[in-house]
C-alpha cells in the first residue's frame, strides 16, 4: 500500500539526491541512478538515489522512482518512507502519481494467469508540504489506479499464448470491471461470422481456438461525445502462412498489447469515475496456420464493406483492426477515434523501443494527444501522411491491399486502418516498438511487457480542460 504521511514512519528512508548535497556526505554518488547506502538496517538506514544533472522531468522521475523501488526490493526490504519533495518542487503536485506509477513499475513481478496477485510494498511518502495535501491527495488515488491498471495490462501481455487465447483475453477483462461500472458486451464467433465480420473472421479461424471481439462502454458523462478506442488483441501472432522466421518469434505472445491498453485505461477512467464517455472495441483472435487460414492472394470482404486483397499474412493486425473501426463508427457511433497496436516491425526500425509512431488527420485531436502524452511520459512521434502513400494500398482486384512496399510500412499499416473510420477524427499509435522490453530501457524497469499507451490514453480523456478537444 502507497500513503502519504507528514512525518517519518519506516526505519529505511529512500532520498534522492542532487549534486550539491551529495558533496556533503562520503560515499553518495549523485549520478543518475546510482543508488547509495548509508547506515544499516538494525539502525536507520538510507537509501540515496542519484538524480542526476539534468532538470527533473514526469519521465526523470518516473525512472527514478522504480529505479528506487527495484533497489530497495532488492535488498528484501518491504516497508520504507520515501522522500519526494524534489519531485515536487520540480514538477509540482503531478510528482505524486508519477513515483506511484514508478514503484509499481520498479516493484513489478509477472502474476501468471489464475495466479495470486503480487504484494505492493508499502511505502510512506514524505516531504510533501500542508498546503499541497488535499491535491496530492487526489493524484495519489489517481496515481494507484492507474498504476494498478498497467500492472494488470502487463499481466495480460505477459501471459503465455498457449494459457491466454482470444476467449480468455475476453473474459479476463470481463471478470476485471465487474469492478467498474464498464458494461461489456461480448460478441462470439458464431455472431461475428453472422454480422459479416469477414475481415477478423478471415484472420481468426486459422486457429482452433475462435476469434472474439469485446465492446467495453463507459459513460461517466451523459452530454459528452464518445471516444471510440480500438485495440488490436492477437493472442499469438505466428504470421500464418507468410511464417515468422525463429528469430522473430519471441514477442508473439504480446502482440495484444494494444487490446490491453485500452482495457486498462477504460478501467482507470471508471475507477476515477472521469466524466467522459468512451467505448473500447478489441478484436480478439490468433494468426496460425491451418486449411482454412488465409493464403496471399486471396481477396475477402470486410464489415466496412470494403474487398480487401491479401498480400501478406502476417500483416494481420490492420485486417482485424478495420472490421473493429469500422462496427466503432457504424453500431458503437464513436465522434472520434484511436486505434493502437502493435502493428508493423518498421516503426521499430524507424523509432526504436522508446518512441511509439502516431499518425492522425486531425490536428486538434492529435494536438491533445501529444498534449496528454507529455503528461504521461511516454514518448510519440507524428508521422506524416501523403497522397503518394495511400496510392501504395490500391489494389488491382479488390478495393484495398492489406500491404504497400517494403518501405514507409509503418504509414501504410495506418492508412489501411484510416480507410475504415468513415471520415471520423482518427489518432493510430503503432506500439510495436515500445510495447515490450528485453532490454530495460532505464533502471527499475521490467523485462516485458510495458503498459505503453496506457496512461496517454487515460490522460487524454482525464485531461480536463487541458486535453480539451
Ligand atoms: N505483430 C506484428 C508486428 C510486430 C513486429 C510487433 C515486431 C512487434 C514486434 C505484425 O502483425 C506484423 O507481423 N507486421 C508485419 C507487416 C508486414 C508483413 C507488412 C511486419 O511489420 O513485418
Ligand atoms: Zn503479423
Ligand atoms: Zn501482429
Amino acid at each position: 500500500m502507497i500513503v502519504l504521511a507528514e512525518q517519518k514512519k519506516a526505519s529505511v528512508r529512500v532520498a534522492f539526491i542532487g549534486k550539491k548535497e551529495a558533496e556533503n556526505l562520503t560515499y553518495v554518488s549523485a549520478d543518475y541512478q546510482a543508488v547509495s547506502r548509508v547506515g544499516g538496517l538494525d539502525e536507520n538506514l538510507t537509501v540515496y538515489i542519484g538524480q542526476g544533472k539534468e532538470p527533473l522531468t514526469i519521465r526523470n522521475i518516473q525512472e527514478l522512482s522504480a529505479g528506487a523501488a527495484g533497489a530497495v526490493k532488492g535488498m528484501g526490504i518491504k516497508a520504507y518512507e520515501m522522500d519526494i519533495r524534489p519531485f515536487l518542487e520540480a514538477a509540482g503536485v503531478r510528482a505524486v502519481s508519477a513515483v506511484i506509477e514508478g514503484i509499481y513499475t520498479g516493484a513489478y513481478e509477472i502474476c501468471l494467469p489464475g495466479e495470486e496477485p503480487k504484494e505492493i510494498p508499502d511505502v510512506t511518502l514524505t516531504g510533501i508540504d500542508e498546503n499541497l495535501y488535499p491535491a496530492a491527495q487526489g493524484e495519489l488515488k489517481q496515481g494507484i489506479s492507474l498504476a494498478e491498471a498497467q500492472s494488470w495490462a502487463r499481466n495480460m501481455v505477459n501471459a503465455p499464448g498457449n494459457l491466454f487465447h482470444p476467449m480468455d483475453f475476453a473474459r479476463e477483462i470481463m471478470e476485471h470491471m465487474k469492478e467498474t461500472s464498464v458494461e461489456c458486451e461480448l460478441i462470439v464467433y458464431s455472431k461475428l461470422n453472422a454480422m459479416g465480420m469477414e475481415a477478423l473472421t478471415s484472420v481468426g479461424k486459422s486457429s482452433e481456438n475462435p476469434p472474439c471481439m469485446l465492446v467495453m462502454r463507459y459513460r461517466g458523462d451523459e452530454e459528452a461525445p464518445v471516444t471510440g478506442l480500438v485495440g488490436k488483441g492477437v493472442t499469438c501472432d505466428t504470421g500464418g502462412y507468410c511464417l515468422k522466421p525463429a528469430g522473430s518469434m519471441m514477442g508473439i505472445k504480446g502482440d495484444m498489447a494494444g487490446g490491453a491498453a485500452v482495457a486498462a485505461a477504460i478501467y482507470a477512467l471508471a475507477a476515477n469515475q472521469v466524466k467522459v464517455n468512451v467505448t473500447g472495441v478489441i478484436p480478439m483472435c490468433e494468426n496460425r496456420i491451418s486449411p482454412s487460414a488465409l493464403v496471399p492472394g486471396d481477396v475477402i470482404g470486410s464489415y466496412g464493406g470494403k474487398k480487401i486483397e491479401i498480400c501478406n499474412t502476417d500483416a494481420e493486425g490492420r485486417l482485424i483492426l478495420a472490421d473493429a473501426m469500422a462496427y466503432m463508427v457504424k453500431d458503437e457511433h464513436a465522434d472520434r477515434v484511436i486505434d493502437i497496436a502493435t502493428l508493423t516491425g518498421a516503426v521499430v526500425g524507424m523509432l526504436g523501443f522508446s518512441t511509439a509512431g502516431l499518425l492522425s488527420d486531425d490536428d486538434a485531436f492529435c494536438g491533445a494527444f501529444l498534449k496528454a502524452a507529455q503528461t504521461s511520459g511516454e514518448r510519440c512521434w507524428r508521422l506524416p501522411i501523403f497522397e503518394e502513400q495511400k496510392q501504395m494500398i490500391e489494389s488491382k482486384i479488390a478495393d484495398i491491399k492489406n500491404m504497400g512496399r517494403d518501405y514507409c510500412g509503418t504509414i501504410t499499416a495506418g492508412l489501411f486502418i484510416q480507410a475504415f473510420a468513415q471520415g471520423r477524427p482518427w489518432i493510430h499509435l503503432d506500439i510495436a516498438g515500445t510495447a515490450w522490453t528485453d532490454n530495460p530501457l532505464y533502471q527499475g524497469q521490467p523485462q516485458g511487457a510495458t503498459a505503453a499507451g496506457t496512461s496517454s490514453l487515460y490522460y487524454l480523456l482525464a485531461g480536463g480542460e487541458e486535453t480539451c478537444f
